[in-house]
């Protein structure tokens, strides 16, 4: 599974880009806003930094201009840059015209098969099931990762499965498990795959035991 990083905070991606943990980086409206910055300036840090897609995302509701910022949000990047659009009938049209362009599109806001299904048909690169905000109205999010996975293997399409709206480490391992081809998160739920209670506690009585040896490594 490709890990996307969630964020358009360019220092925490660099961090984990140093890493290798960053296959990719999705932004949207929102976290552009959190980050204080202009988009431009800040897509253009992101896509020279990463080699990976990077998502940036329209805020046109009509097809024609969703087209036109697209094409605009293209020039900032090294053929790197995935057209974010949302899963409406406009956005889907310019799904169609983007990608039938060759260009990578990321159909977001997914929140149920059927919206994958038309995604796919319309050649989204990429489709975004938002699991934490299905599961913010007690629904499972999971459930819808696993029907889309079923419904394209059935017929073989390509879009990538790109699972968003991740909350939880735990979330992370569910989407591998049923076979999501992406996950996006923020930096703070990819840090947080690393830990472990049982990791902490054995580390500590290691090092424990180690004070009482009274000898030094270095
Ligand atoms: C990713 O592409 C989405 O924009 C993001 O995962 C949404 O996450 P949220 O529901 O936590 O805002």
């Amino acid at each position: 599974m490709k890990f996307f990083v969630d964020t358009a905070d360019t220092a925490a991606i660099r961090e984990l880009h140093e890493l290798g943990m960053v296959d990719g980086v999705t932004t949207n409206p929102s976290l552009i806003h959190k980050s204080g910055r202009n988009i431009k300036e800040v897509i253009a840090e992101i896509a020279e930094m990463v080699d990976g897609p990077v998502s940036a995302e329209t805020v046109a509701t009509d097809y024609e201009t969703m087209v036109k910022e697209g094409h605009e949000v293209l020039k900032l990047g090294k053929g790197n840059i995935a057209v974010k659009v949302p899963l409406t009938w406009d956005g889907l049209r310019a799904c169609k015209h983007l990608s039938s362009e060759g260009h990578m599109v990321n159909v977001t806001l997914c929140f149920s098969a059927n919206q994958a299904l038309l995604a796919a048909k319309a050649g989204a690169t990429f489709i975004s099931p938002f699991i934490g905000r299905l599961d913010d109205l007690n629904l499972d999010g999971m459930d819808l990762i696993a029907d889309i996975r079923e419904i394209y293997d059935n017929y073989g399409f390509k879009t990538q499965i790109l699972a968003a709206s991740i909350r939880s480490a735990n979330h992370m391992s569910e989407a591998a498990k049923i076979g999501a081809d992406v996950a996006t998160a923020p930096p703070d739920v990819i840090k947080k795959m690393a830990s472990h209670v049982l990791t902490d506690k054995g580390l500590a009585a290691f090092l424990d035991d180690w004070a009482k040896t009274g000898q030094s490594i270095l």
